[in-house]
C-alpha cells in the first residue's frame, strides 16, 4: 500500500510517498510565497498552493516509481478563500490564517465570545476561519463559495465539496458536542445562506483522482496540527506535542470528552477516525519560523541554517515577545505587537537572534502552563527542531526533556496514517502510528529558579504588548 501523503502548509508545500509499514520512499518540498500586507493582512495565491499541491505530488510519485494506492492531504487550517463552486476558479486571494483584518468583526460580536466558546471550544478571534469568510464577503466578493483551503483542493483533485471535521471543528462554525455546523454560529457571522462541504471522517474515501498518474482514492483528510499529534502517537489523553512551523502549535489530546480550558487554549476536533471523535487542546504562537524569515529580512541571519552559530550563549538580559501577527493563547490579543526590550550598546546580533529563540520558547512554556495538567515530557517535530538552541531553550523553560520526533515529515505522515485506516478498515489505529524513539532528547540544564525568573521577566516584556495596558 503506497500512500501519496501531501501537506500543504503555509510557507510550503511537502509531498511524501510512503509504502506497507509506513516507510518514507519519496519526498519533495516546494515553497509557497503568503504576502505579507500593512495592516496585519496576510494574503496567498490559492493558484499557486495548487500547483504546489501537484507539482510536488507528481515529483514525488515518481521519485518513488510504485503504484499509488491512495492521495492523502494535510492542509493549513484556517486559510479560506472565495471561488465559483461550478468552474473551481478561485475569486481572489486567500486569507491566511495569520492574517489579522478580521479583527473588527470579531469585536462587533464580542457580547457573544462567552456562547462562541460554549459552542465551539473556541475562542471569537481572526485567527480562525469564520471572522475571515465573513470578512471576504464584505470586502471582496458576494458570489461563489467561501471555504477552507482543504475544500478547494480537494474540489479540484476529484470534485467533492467536503471538509473534514477537524478542519472544521477550527471555523468557529462546529458546534464540538455535536459535530455539525450549527445555525446560531452561522447566523452570528451572516453566513447562514452559505453553501458548506460536507463534513466528513479523516478516514472517509470522498472520491478519486488521476491528477498524480492512475486513478486512485483521496482520502486522510485532516488539519496539519491534528496530523502531527496522530503521527507522533499523542493517542493517550495527557500526550502533547509542539509543531515548530511558520508558527508553533502545542497541542494536547483529551480523548473522547471535548473538555474546555480554563486557561484561554482552544478546544477542537483531533480527528474522527473508525467511527469515533477525538479531542484536543491547543495552543498558538503565530510566529514561530515566520520570526526566524523576519530575522533574515532583517538581515541578522542568511538563513534559518544560521540561527545556531550565530546565536550567543545568552540573550545579553534582551527580552524578545516575538508577538509579529499578534497574541494567540492563552491572551487572545491580535493587535498585540513585538517587542525587543534590555538592549544596551554592548548587544550584539547574536544577542538578539538568542533573543528571539528564547521568545519562542518561553511562549510555548506559557502555553504549557496553560495545560493545567503537568506535562512528564514533550514531544517536539517541525523545520525549527533542528535548532539545537532552541530546543535546549525549550527543555531549560519547560523544564521537561524535549523529544524530537525522529521523521521531518509528522504531519505528511499523520495524514497518510489516516489514509492507511481508509484503506485497511482491519488496521487498528496504534498499529498505523507505533512508537517511535526520540532523534534527539533535550534534557533541561537550567534550575527551576533561573527559569522562573527568566518566565517572570519575560511575562512583564509581554503585559507590556498587551492592548490593555496602553
Ligand atoms: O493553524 C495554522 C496551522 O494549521 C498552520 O500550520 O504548518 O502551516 O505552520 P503550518
Amino acid at each position: 500500500m503506497h500512500i501519496l501523503a501531501i501537506d500543504q502548509g503555509t510557507s510550503g508545500t511537502k509531498a511524501v510517498v510512503t509504502d506497507e509499514a509506513g516507510r518514507v520512499l519519496a519526498t519533495v518540498e516546494e515553497p509557497v510565497h503568503p504576502v505579507y500586507l500593512e495592516g496585519g493582512g496576510v494574503e496567498v495565491d490559492p493558484r499557486a498552493l495548487l500547483e504546489s499541491v501537484l507539482s510536488t505530488g507528481r515529483r514525488a510519485a515518481a521519485e518513488a516509481g510504485v503504484p499509488l494506492s491512495a492521495v492523502a492531504l494535510a492542509n493549513q487550517g484556517e486559510t479560506v478563500l472565495a471561488w465559483n463552486r461550478r468552474t473551481g476558479e478561485p475569486l481572489g486571494p486567500a486569507i491566511v490564517w495569520q492574517d489579522r483584518r478580521a479583527e473588527a468583526i470579531c469585536a462587533a460580536r464580542s457580547a457573544s465570545s462567552g456562547r462562541v466558546t460554549e459552542l465551539t471550544g473556541l475562542i471569537l478571534d481572526p485567527y480562525f476561519s469564520a471572522p475571515k469568510m465573513r470578512w471576504l464577503r464584505d470586502h471582496r466578493t458576494g458570489e461563489g463559495v467561501v471555504t477552507t483551503t482543504d475544500t478547494w483542493l480537494v474540489h479540484q483533485l476529484c470534485g467533492a465539496f467536503v471538509t473534514d471535521v477537524s478542519t472544521a471543528s477550527r471555523s468557529l462554525l462546529l458546534d464540538l458536542g455535536t459535530v455539525t455546523w450549527n445555525g446560531e454560529l452561522l447566523d452570528l457571522f451572516g453566513l447562514g445562506g452559505e453553501e458548506l462541504p460536507a463534513l466528513v471522517a479523516s478516514d472517509d474515501i470522498v472520491g478519486t483522482t488521476s491528477a498524480f498518474g492512475g486513478e486512485v482514492p483521496v482520502t486522510g483528510l485532516i488539519v496539519d496540527q491534528q496530523a502531527a499529534l496522530l503521527a507522533e502517537n499523542c493517542l493517550d489523553a495527557g500526550t502533547a506535542k509542539c509543531t515548530y512551523g511558520t508558527g508553533a502549535f502545542l497541542l494536547a489530546q483529551l480523548g473522547a470528552t471535548a473538555a474546555r480550558s480554563d486557561n484561554g487554549l482552544a478546544t477542537s476536533v483531533a480527528w474522527r477516525l473508525r467511527g469515533s471523535t477525538r479531542y484536543c487542546v491547543d495552543g498558538q504562537v503565530y510566529t514561530a519560523a515566520s520570526a526566524v524569515r523576519w530575522l533574515v529580512d532583517l538581515g541578522l541571519i542568511e538563513s534559518a541554517a544560521e540561527l545556531d552559530s550565530v546565536s550567543s550563549a545568552d540573550a545579553g538580559g534582551v527580552l524578545c515577545v516575538p508577538a509579529l501577527a499578534g497574541l494567540a493563547a492563552p491572551w487572545w490579543d491580535s493587535s498585540a505587537t513585538a517587542s525587543l526590550s534590555g538592549m544596551t550598546l554592548s548587544t550584539g546580533r547574536g544577542h538578539l537572534v538568542r533573543s528571539v529563540l528564547d521568545g519562542i520558547a518561553a511562549q510555548v512554556t506559557a502555553l504549557i502552563a496553560a495545560l493545567g495538567t503537568p506535562l512528564t515530557r514533550l514531544r517536539v517535530d517541525g523545520g525549527l527542531t533542528r535548532s539545537r538552541v532552541l530546543m535546549q531553550a525549550q527543555a531549560d523553560l519547560a523544564q521537561l526533556p524535549v523529544d524530537v520526533y525522529p521523521s521531518p515529515h509528522a504531519t505528511a505522515l499523520g495524514a497518510a496514517a489516516c489514509a492507511r485506516l481508509a484503506l485497511d478498515p482491519t488496521v487498528p489505529i496504534a498499529d498505523v502510528v507505533g512508537g517511535w524513539s526520540p532523534a534527539a532528547t533535550y534534557e533541561p540544564v537550567w534550575s527551576t529558579d533561573q527559569a522562573a525568573h527568566h518566565l517572570e521577566r519575560w511575562h512583564t516584556a509581554v503585559r507590556a504588548t498587551l492592548k490593555e495596558s496602553v
